[in-house]
């Protein structure tokens, strides 16, 4: 069963040590009563992978990869072990952020969240020796390359138990007790004050009270620290936001789009200071698809067919922004 004992002995002596008075209850609340139906089968699947091979190279600055391509040829891991190792995390299907390289098993996640990493990295405050935190990180992938930026102490969270088993498997390759996960949602984090930059990529859009959002984001931030929010966006001056119906391309749980200047109102609204907008971007065909990796369906599905620049319900297609804000 996942353990969290090491994370809590590092944070114990680190500046997060606070955490430690709501942490441990509610992480064991969660592993007596909220464990996944397969939770048990999925820590089965990660106990049989391959060993990890000692003195494998780790590249998380250009990529998130484990070894090279040769390493099957090399015999740094055998034709049975890398068979088994596709086979093991197949099972974790979707596979949706990433890409993941491990001995040259090229894990083709639908997302290339690396376009997104290149989009952001230009415009933040360097993270080397930075204490960091990623809101509904999913498998982890920006945790990784936070880490390959410098990142002193990365910790993700996401409350979606397969992302959990993604990340365990990635880390049991790169075992690397400075990048963590933890399996909770936004509205159960106290108030930390303690991260010098807090990221919150994709998230916004999914709850019903962004303002709420925005405070919560801010409680984590030590003092002149640094926000990166990513969400979709719609045109429109300060006082456009987008409430679709039922579903936004296919999904279910999108509340509010705002435009690019109302959001930028929202985070100073609620106290942000020197806030900007510094990339946008229309979600592109090659950036979320359907691969090997996932068998639902991917943006080419969520499409108006007949016109690019809709959803299939008829509204704006997907444009998603970064803003960048301090407290
Ligand atoms: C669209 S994905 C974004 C993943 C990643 N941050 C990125 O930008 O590629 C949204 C993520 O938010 C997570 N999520 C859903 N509800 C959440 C909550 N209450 N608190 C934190 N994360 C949540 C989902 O599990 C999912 O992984």
């Amino acid at each position: 069963m996942t353990s969290f004992n090491k994370f809590y002995q590092k944070i114990a002596t680190n500046r997060l040590s606070h955490w430690l008075n709501t942490l441990p209850a509610q992480l064991t609340d969660w592993h007596n009563t909220h464990l996944h139906g397969d939770y048990k089968q999925w820590q089965k699947t990660l106990d049989a992978l391959p060993a990890a091979k000692e003195g494998s190279a780790v590249d998380l600055v250009n990529a998130v990869s484990v070894g090279t391509p040769n390493d099957v040829h090399n015999e740094v891991i055998n034709q049975g072990e890398y068979t088994r190792l596709e086979n093991l995390l197949k099972k974790f299907k979707p596979w949706r952020k990433g890409p993941y390289h491990i001995h040259g098993l090229h894990i083709d996640t639908e997302w290339r969240s690396d376009y997104k990493w290149d989009r952001l990295l230009p415009h933040i405050s360097e993270l080397t020796g930075k204490y960091v935190l990623d809101i509904g990180c999913g498998s982890g992938y920006h945790l990784w390359r936070m880490r390959g930026a410098g990142a002193n102490f990365v910790v993700g969270i996401d409350p979606t138990q397969l992302f959990l088993m993604q990340f365990n498997a990635i880390q049991h390759f790169i075992n690397d007790d400075n990048v963590n996960l933890l399996p909770l949602g936004v509205e159960q984090l106290p108030q930390l004050k303690a991260f010098d930059t807090v990221f919150a990529m994709g998230v916004l859009y999914h709850r019903r009270s962004p303002i709420d959002f925005i405070y919560q984001l801010k409680a984590q931030l030590v003092k002149g620290g640094e926000l990166v929010l990513e969400t979709l966006i719609v045109d429109g001056d300060e006082n456009t936001v987008l409430v679709p119906g039922e579903r936004y391309a296919k999904m279910r749980n999108v509340w509010f789009l705002p435009s690019g200047k109302a959001m930028c109102a929202w985070l100073q609204r609620c106290g942000f200071k020197n806030v900007r907008m510094v990339n946008t971007d229309v979600t592109a065909l090659d950036e979320q698809r359907k691969t090997d990796w996932i068998d639902t369906e991917s943006l080419k599905d969520f499409i108006d067919p007949d016109d690019p620049t809709k959803t299939i319900e008829g509204y704006p297609a997907p444009q998603r922004a970064i803003f960048i804000a301090t407290t």
